[in-house]
């Protein structure tokens, strides 16, 4: 049974039982503390703790998820994976603990003939939670499984949590037994790999905070509705259905471990170190060209990070298989392959997809080469140096800087007879973890704080009336004073205010927050910041200026509305941009972020080179030719589906609202899915002005232009220059960069001459100094300083000269000159003064002393330097005298 043909029973089996099917959401969470959706339940976490009501009592859907917790096991068991996908059945406040278990049971043994998936039922055992007789009971009654089969466990593998703050209760899990060959007997309780879990069945039922580990944590109290949260292992029971060892071998998986198998041209099942290095790459390019089609691209922090290293393992991996070369075009093409039919995204957007993966293979080689350079060189440090290990950070730099994992540098020390440090590289990784640690805690309060909303919240949706009007009549609905719920607040405080309906735009979608003002009976405030803190909620910051705000008086919401007129002027000439940008470089240009206030917009998209002049122009003309033909704007809010088959732009699936909201400029020239403000028609815009063009990251570009009134100031202002400019250089505009160009041509040859006269100069004092010449200690030497000089180099070449001059019998010539304040001696030797024992290093040494520096150089000339100018006497006469020594 292929793996996609598992889930479309499953979705077709809970559909057929009055279940809402919805789609998987993206895998990156919308939940800021926790990085990825790593389980079924992130996306309704909202849903489950009561804080945005449930828009249907029962669901089920197929949600992709990442966890990467366990990653050093992956390859090594049979069903450890990065990426995986979870089959959830979801009851909010409908069914419990009797219906999961009839519905789970039917499914799992039902015959394949009639859409079941044919489980044998000898083969399965279950868990329920130390002390759920309730569950037990129910698994007697539905399955009629003997009380042997039905094992008891405790808070660490029967109790379910997202290891934070939220919703949670009690689980019972169902295993497959695969049969002594795989292990002892005696059930999941023994050995969870001869019996492996295929299905967890949590009882969701209770709110819990302050997560210390799994098995420590407070509870709060009852959630306000008992709800169903399931997760069936789709790759698990995967490869149990397909007759295979392990998940990394199923229909979606294992053409890329094949891949790489012919790629090294080593055999898979011949070594073991071989295989899990195969599983690995399996495993992990399929994670990465997941994450890559739901919008992460590599980076060095977050989300960016993991997926990074998930493509550097793999690549180390090859590694470590004998391939030293790009593979990734070759290895994710098969993945691609093998998931296109289940994610038919990772085939359109292939383009982008590719782009991203490609480029960060030939990165990570390129850093591999470098790292190895800098490795080298430490090791013959270390050699030089005596000691046998390489030191913990030099190793950490190597790694933390270069990117050049430990184990790298572990077998290249090796090879060549030194340890590394061991000891010392991790407590300094310790260190970094615990830097990374508390900057996870500060996010985590942030989820915390979130339960402050959930009375708000349940009270619905706050009506957004601003797309219409630019003030609104309603009530105040709620205050919080410093994160905590309050009656009022007076003058001079700030707080957060919640309003029944608002026609201030709360931050999203890259437009920043309505400015404007609430008022009411004897109040007035200012708003600060508007923002949404859950879904559906809109949260207003004010500090009160005037009398004092209470719950339940009446507020009126007014829009600053020549700031909003220029927001929306910017969110329009940002969609306009896009657009351009698509029209001149092709359908891969997808944004990857963007910001929009009056005035100003940036946006970032997806490409890998610089814009060439003509590009940017071309950009802008087709942006400003838009403004031009005053193009309608028109919104309309339909099912999602239905926008997709229009061909809005909607970057990644989001789980909440089936409809959307699609925002058209000429039609379907420009259409995107957004819930921003806009102009109306398209020449409201005025004016586009790209004033930049950079790179963000390896794979990004952005622009960044000027919108309207500040697009035309920055025109005037340049104009206002050139005007300057032709007046100064009395030359007219459209002959000023020949003219600036022939000014720096001439600046250059006038510069030459300077040179060439400076050195005939220079020159000139050569015979002079010779003849300065006398004996001292069996040498001639000319010591003299030569006062004010431009540069160091100056005082070498003549001291070179002046040695030339002095002919073949043995010569010295130590010349003192004062640079921009820095005093410095230059001495030079000729081949008989060497022969006769004088060499310059030690007497450039000598000299440097008496000026309270250092010095030193080759034996022919060397040179020495301090800071006291008033000692070049002193250190020219250390000089004689160190010749005057025999
Ligand atoms: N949330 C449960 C799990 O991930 C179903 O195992």
């Amino acid at each position: 049974m292929k793996t996609a043909e598992i889930a479309q029973r499953y979705l077709d089996y809970f559909e057929k039982n009055d279940h809402v099917i919805v789609p998987s959401a993206s895998l990156v969470s919308g939940d800021p503390s926790i990085l990825f959706t790593i389980a079924g339940m992130v996306p309704f976490i909202p849903y489950l703790n009561g804080l945005v009501p449930a828009p249907f009592p029962r669901a089920a859907d197929v949600q992709k998820c990442i966890r990467t917790l366990d990653i050093e096991e992956v390859g090594h068991t049979a069903r450890h994976g990065t990426f995986f996908q979870m089959l959830g059945n979801w009851s909010f406040g409908d069914y419990f603990k009797e219906g999961a278990i009839s519905y789970a049971w039917e499914l799992l043994t039902g015959p394949e003939a009639d859409g079941g998936l044919g489980f044998a039922e000898g083969d399965l055992w279950v868990t329920v939670y130390e002390d759920d007789d309730e569950a037990a009971a129910l698994w007697r009654r539905i399955a009629g499984l003997p009380d042997e089969r039905i094992q008891r466990m405790g808070k660490e593998d029967n109790y379910w949590h997202t290891g934070q703050p939220g919703p949670a209760g009690p689980c019972s899990e169902i295993y497959f037994d695969r049969g002594p060959a795989y292990g002892r007997d005696g059930g999941p309780a023994v050995d969870d790999s001869r019996f492996t879990e295929i299905w967890n069945l949590v009882f969701m039922q209770e709110q819990i905070r302050d997560v210390r580990s799994k098995t420590e944590f407070e509870v709060v109290g009852p959630l306000p509705k008992k709800n169903i949260d399931t997760g069936m292992g789709l790759e698990r029971v995967a490869f149990i259905k397909q007759g295979v060892q392990n998940m990394y071998e199923i229909d979606q998986v294992r053409p890329v471990l094949d891949r790489a198998v012919e790629l090294s041209g080593r055999g898979y099942g011949a070594e073991q170190e071989d295989d899990v290095r195969f599983r690995v790459i399996a495993d992990h390019v399929r994670s990465s060209l997941m994450l890559l089609s739901d919008g992460v691209t590599p980076s060095n922090e977050g989300r960016g990070y993991i997926l990074r290293r998930l493509m550097r393992r793999s690549v180390r991996a090859m590694r470590l298989l004998g391939v030293d070369g790009a593979t990734f075009p070759e290895l994710f093409t098969a993945s691609r392959d093998a998931m296109k039919d289940a994610y038919p995204v990772v085939a359109s957007d292939w383009a982008r997809i590719s782009q991203y993966a490609f480029a960060e293979e030939e990165t990570f080689l390129r850093t591999l080469a470098a790292g190895s350079a800098i490795l080298d060189l430490a090791i013959t440090e270390t050699k030089e140096s005596g000691a046998a290990a390489i030191s913990g950070p030099e190793a950490f730099l190597l790694h933390d800087t270069y990117g050049f994992p430990i184990d790298l540098t572990l077998e290249v020390a090796q090879e060549a007879g030194l340890d590394v440090d061991r000891a010392a590289f991790d407590t300094l990784m310790h260190e970094q973890k615990a830097r990374a640690k508390a900057d996870a805690r500060s996010r985590k309060r942030a989820l915390a704080d979130q339960s402050v909303y959930r009375q708000f919240r349940a009270a619905g949706e706050t009506v957004f009336t601003g797309y219409g009007e630019l003030q609104t009549e309603s009530s105040v609905l709620g205050l919080l004073v410093d994160g905590v719920p309050a009656q009022s607040a007076v003058q001079g405080q700030i707080a957060e205010v919640i309003l029944a309906e608002t026609a201030l735009y709360a931050e999203s979608g890259g437009q920043v927050a309505d400015k404007g003002m609430i008022v009411g009976p004897g109040y007035e405030l200012e708003i600060l910041d508007v923002q949404k803190p859950v879904p559906g909620l809109v949260s207003h910051t004010v500090e009160v200026t005037q009398g004092e705000v209470g719950v339940g008086q009446a507020a009126t919401s007014v829009v600053d509305a020549a700031n909003r007129r220029a927001a929306a002027q910017a969110h329009s000439a940002t969609h306009l941009v896009h657009a351009a940008l698509r029209d001149t470089l092709g359908r891969t240009a997808t944004q990857a972020g963007s910001l929009n206030r009056a005035g100003y917009l940036r946006f970032d998209f997806a490409w890998g080179q610089a814009l060439s002049e003509a590009t940017r122009s071309e950009i802008e003309e087709i942006a400003n030719n838009a403004v031009r033909d005053n193009l309608q704007v028109s919104t309309r809010v339909l099912p999602l589906a239905e926008a997709k088959e229009l061909g809005a732009m909607a970057l990644f699936g989001e789980k909440y609202g089936n409809t959307v909201r699609m925002v058209d400029i000429g039609g379907p020239w420009s259409r995107e899915l957004c819930a921003g403000t806009h102009v109306s028609s398209s020449a409201e815009v005025g004016l586009i002005s790209l004033v930049g063009e950079s790179s963000v990251g390896a794979s990004n570009r952005r622009v960044e232009a000027l919108v309207g009134v500040d697009a035309f100031r920055e025109l005037a202002a340049e104009r206002a220059i050139v005007s300057q400019l032709t007046a100064a250089l009395k030359t007219p505009r459209d002959q000023l960069p020949g003219r600036i160009a022939d000014l720096g041509a001439q600046l250059k040859a006038a510069e030459k001459k300077i040179a060439a006269f400076e050195a005939r100069a220079l020159a000139d004092r050569v015979p002079a100094l010779a003849g300065t010449a006398a004996p001292v200690g069996g040498v001639r030497l000319v010591a003299q300083s030569l006062g004010a000089v431009a540069s160091a180099d100056d005082v070498r070449s003549l001291a070179l000269q002046v040695r030339d001059r002095l002919g073949a019998d043995a010569a010295v010539v130590a010349l003192g000159g004062d640079v921009h304040g820095h005093s410095m001696v230059v001495v030079a030797t000729n081949d008989a003064a060497r022969a006769a024992g004088a060499t310059a290093g030690p007497l450039a040494k000598a000299a440097a002393a008496a000026l309270g520096g250092g010095g030193g150089g080759r034996d022919d000339v060397a040179q020495g330097g301090g800071s006291d100018v008033a000692a070049l006497p002193a250190a020219l006469a250390a000089v004689r005298a160190g010749l005057e020594r025999p």
